[in-house]
This record gives C-alpha cells, structure tokens and sequence, in this order.
C-alpha cells in the first residue's frame, strides 16, 4: 500500500487553457523537453503530422486537418509523474473542452502578453472557478511587445474576478525585454535568446542589490524602472497564500517566452511545488480519498468512432483513488455489471500503449462496447458509489434538424440520441412537439458538421440543419415554477431537454437579465445537474 501511495502522491494532473495561439502547444513542448519525454521541440505538433497520426481516424479531422479530439501527455520530472490535459481549441471547441477540466486537478492559463484575457480563457476560467482548483498563470510571448504588466494583471483581477499574486516580474518586453526579476529570491534572470528554444539560453542572475551589475547587464533605465516597479509591487499586490491559491482564491503569475525557452522551467519548478496532488472527490457517499480508497475512477469523455467498420468507442476515465491493473475485476456501477476493462490504453500525443498498471490522477481510456456514459463511475466490485455528474455545458449555437427521408424516423431518433448520449451535442424539444422536430445545441460549431457526418456515415440518415438565432442557453433550477406564468422578452423560447427538464433560449445576454427582473422569483444556471 505504501509504495501505491508515494506513486499516487507523485503525480499532478493538470490542463492547460489558453485562447487559441496564446502558446499552449509550444510551452507543451518546452515541459516535455524538460522531463525528457522529447528530444528536439517541435515534435509535438509538428502542426501537420504528430499530432494528426493520433487522431485522423474521423474523415472529418482529415479533411480539415484539425483535431477533434485531445488527448493526454504524460511525462516524468524530477520524481514528479505528470499528466497534461490537452484542452482542444480553436473551431474544434466543444463540450468535451470543459469536461476535460472536470479530470484536472489544477489549471494553467496561459496568456498572450499582448492580448491579455480573451474570449476562450474567460469561458474555460468559469469552469476552473466552479471547481475551485487552483490555477497559475503564464504570462507568454514578452519576447514581443507586450501591454502593460499592471494593467495585464489588472485585467485578469476584473475580468476573471481572481487575486494575482506574480512570482515573477518582467523587465521590458519585445526588443527590450531584458529578462525576469524572481521575487522570492531577489535576483534577477537575465534573458538571452539565442538557443530559439531547444534548450534554455545563457541566462546570468544577478542580486537586485548588487547595482552596479544589474546596471550593466540591463542597463541603467530598465534598472531604475525595475526599481520602481518592485517598490509599487511590493505595496499592492496580494500576499502569496499557499492556501489561496489551492483554493482557487488567487492565482501566482509568470512571465516568460515559451518560444524562445525562457522562464518555462522556472513556471515548471515553481508549479509543481504550488499544484496538488490528485485530489479527493465527491461521490454520493461522500469523499473518496485517492490515497486510503482502492482503485475507483470516473467516465469524463467518450470518444466515438475509432473505427468506422465498428462503430466501436473510446471511454476515457480519470482514476481517482487506488492503481489501476490490467488483468483486475471492476464494477461499473451504472450498468451494474462487473467486469474486466478491455484494451486499457494511455493515449498519448505520439502513440498509443497497453497499459498494465496506472494510478490516481492517471487518464485511461479502454474500449466502449457502448456501454458507458459520461460521468459514470468505476469501482472494486465489493464497492457501491456513484461519484457526482458531470455538469451539462450551455451551447452557445443552435440548429432546427430536419430529417429529409420520413421512412427513416427510427434511424434518425436512434442516432441522434446516442450521439447525444455520447455527449457531443445536447438535443432539446420544444413543448408539446414530439421528436419530429429537434433543436441541437452544440458549444463549437463543428460539432455541427460532425453531427451531419455521423448521421449519414453510421446511420444513413440524411439531415438538414437550420441555424437558430440563439446564442445563450439557461437551465431553470426551480423546477416547479408555473411556466406558463414566465414574462420573459420576445426573444426567449421556452424548450426542455430529453428527460423533461425546462430551459429558455435567448437571443441576447440582455434579455436574461431582463427575464429575471421580470420573474423574482426565477433562477437560472449556466450549467445544468441531474
Ligand atoms: P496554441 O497552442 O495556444 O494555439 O499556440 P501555439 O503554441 O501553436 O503558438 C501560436 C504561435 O505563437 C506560434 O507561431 C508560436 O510559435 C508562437 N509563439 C508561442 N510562444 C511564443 C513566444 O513566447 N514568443 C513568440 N514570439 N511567439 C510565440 P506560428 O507562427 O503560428 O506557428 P509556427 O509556425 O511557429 O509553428
């Protein structure tokens, strides 16, 4: 049992968000050169190769070249064994972005210093935040011009609504960007670019007392400015507090450049001391603990159509207490079978491996007969919990789905349901309309072609999608409100999910703010529970 746990206490399973082109692929990089996990950077993306060879088992990603999918690094430093969460972006956002979040223990946002906060971080903040993990943030790309560094952290206090607390400080960006001022130590890294990211460069550091060196390696005004700016720092800015920050209350900020590799082993090092361990989760008997329970892990993404002649499936599932080995008994406890896990499988970026043993904080995904759904639970058949659901995404795009041949209604129920069911996009009715008239919710747009594909590829059935104006989505969480009752805004539309559950589309933000005025007594939720 000892040895079970010093692995699970080793392990720390993050994910890491970022608006498109903020950074994330190359900071990837740069971690799994420091754990030795790759050679030469690079070779993750690689853009158009190695990232594709995992998963262009769908037509639809060849024929558009991104990923649908994400997938799982795993790589070892300094006796640390780490899990990174690949947060898909760009057109292929969707639901199974925010899920992934539900499997991390922590969160890295990364943000363009010349940017700041953008559209997707603030939405895969919100899930962070619901969570409360804790989440660090790198500030990347000072190598550029950047904005304003208050003003960067002053956008992330309003905007995210979190404590900042930088650990370290930058000195000039672009041209002038003369490297970082580490706060704990005192000391100043210089910054040199000339290795462009194979390995960290030549960097000196330097004690900010000792002036007349700091003078000369900086120059005279970006010391005197750095002077300043650590006396202001000093005044305003949070206390650093451990506790905080594990609480998800305040966030430790970097600065660096992944491209050119500078100050990304110090945001490792520094992370790894500050993230946690896997932690303890909710389940209906109360917390599991990943150390003092045996093996027990949740269904968080399912992943369907590896191959098409058999419209088989890919669970995966994050352990969450205890070790995982191939050859053990376990108990879905939803299906409430026991059985042995088939193909257990570590998906990494390059390959994909027979696994014979994994632990908490560890992701595996073994193959769907089509027997699980998101947000079941896996356990030690003597054992009996469920461990709390996975919160339903509001879509933020809808779509009428008409059915073009009527001889083929049982297909169409029967396909876009488990479609549904695998959770790829969420389907709705209006009141008193049966299934001949669906409207499909999906969080990024593609999933709407995808839809399309899977119908006509794996069902035979051809649809039509009639874009709906809405762009926001709200459970209503007093379920025994009067409907019928409701003032809302001529742009609301009353719908209700398959198990019956009432929600309203708007059209505008604006007018659910106007809705709730209206009805006092009404609330309503961005994410929806069982
Ligand atoms: P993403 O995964 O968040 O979408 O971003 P990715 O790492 O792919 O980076 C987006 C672009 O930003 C890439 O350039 C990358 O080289 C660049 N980049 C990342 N970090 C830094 C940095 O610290 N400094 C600078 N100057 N650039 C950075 P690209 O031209 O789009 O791609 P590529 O041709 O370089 O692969």
């Amino acid at each position: 049992m000892e040895s079970i746990e010093k692995e699970i206490n080793r392990r720390r399973t993050f994910a890491i968000i970022s608006h498109p082109d903020a950074g994330k692929t190359t900071l990837t990089e740069k971690f799994l050169l420091y754990g030795g996990a790759i050679n030469l950077a690079g070779s993750v993306k690689g853009k158009a190769t190695a990232r594709h060879a995992v998963s262009d088992w769908m037509e639809i990603e060849k024929e558009r070249g991104i990923s649908v999918t994400s997938s799982v690094l795993q790589f070892e430093y300094e006796g640390f064994c780490i899990n990174i969460l690949d947060t898909p972006g760009h057109q292929d956002f969707s639901e199974d972005t925010y899920r992934t979040l539900m499997a991390a223990d922590s969160a890295v946002m990364v943000i363009d210093a010349s940017k700041g906060v953008e559209a997707q971080t603030r939405k895969l903040f919100k899930v962070c935040v619901m969570r409360k993990i804790p989440i660090f943030t790198f500030i990347n790309k000072m190598d550029r011009d950047a904005n304003d560094t208050f003003e960067l952290l002053d956008e992330i206090e309003k905007e995210l609504g979190i404590a900042t607390c930088p650990v370290n400080w930058p000195i000039g960006s672009g041209k002038r960007f003369k490297g970082v001022y580490d706060r704990n130590n005192r000391c100043v890294i210089t910054f040199s670019d000339t290795e462009k990211g194979t390995k960290e460069g030549e960097t000196t550091v330097i004690p900010v007392e000792d002036e007349a060196r700091l003078s000369q390696a900086i120059g005279e005004e970006a010391a005197g400015i750095l002077s300043d700016e650590i006396e202001l720092l000093d005044g305003a800015s949070a206390e650093f507090d451990l506790q905080q920050v594990q609480a998800g209350e305040l966030t430790p900020v970097f600065f660096g450049s992944a491209l050119t590799n500078f100050g990304v082993e110090f945001f490792l090092k520094h992370f790894l001391e500050m993230t946690t361990t896997p932690l303890p989760r909710k389940a209906d008997t109360g917390l599991v603990s990943p150390t003092e329970n045996e093996f027990s892990a949740f269904v968080f993404k399912i992943q369907a159509n590896m191959n098409k002649a058999h419209r088989d499936r890919i669970a995966f599932m994050r352990i969450c207490s205890g070790k995982y080995e191939a050859s053990m008994e376990v108990k879905h406890v939803q299906g409430g079978r026991v059985m042995r896990l088939s193909q257990p499988q570590q998906i990494m970026a390059s390959e994909r491996k027979i696994l014979e043993e994994a632990y908490a904080g560890d992701i595996i995904g073994v193959f769907d007969p089509g027997i699980f759904s998101i947000g079941d639970t896996l356990c030690m058949p003597k054992e009996q919990f469920k461990y709390e659901g996975i919160p339903t995404f509001a879509p933020e795009h809808f779509a009428r789905v008409r059915q073009m041949d009527t001889m083929k209604r049982k297909q169409f129920v029967k396909g876009i349901t488990q479609i549904a069911q695998e959770g790829a996009i969420q389907i709705f009715q209006e009141f008193n309309i049966g299934m001949e008239e669906i409207i499909v919710g999906v969080v990024g747009v593609l999933q709407f072609d995808v839809l399309k594909y899977r119908l006509e590829n794996e069902y035979n059935v051809e649809i039509k999608l009639e874009p709906l104006p809405y762009e926001h989505i709200r459970w209503i969480e007093n379920k025994e409100i009067d409907l019928a009752k409701l003032t809302g805004t001529s742009d609301m539309k009353k719908i209700k999910d398959l198990k019956g559950n009432p929600l309203l589309l708007f059209i505008n933000s604006w007018s659910i703010g106007m809705t709730l005025d209206r009805n006092k007594d009404l609330v309503l939720s961005e994410f929806g529970r069982d």
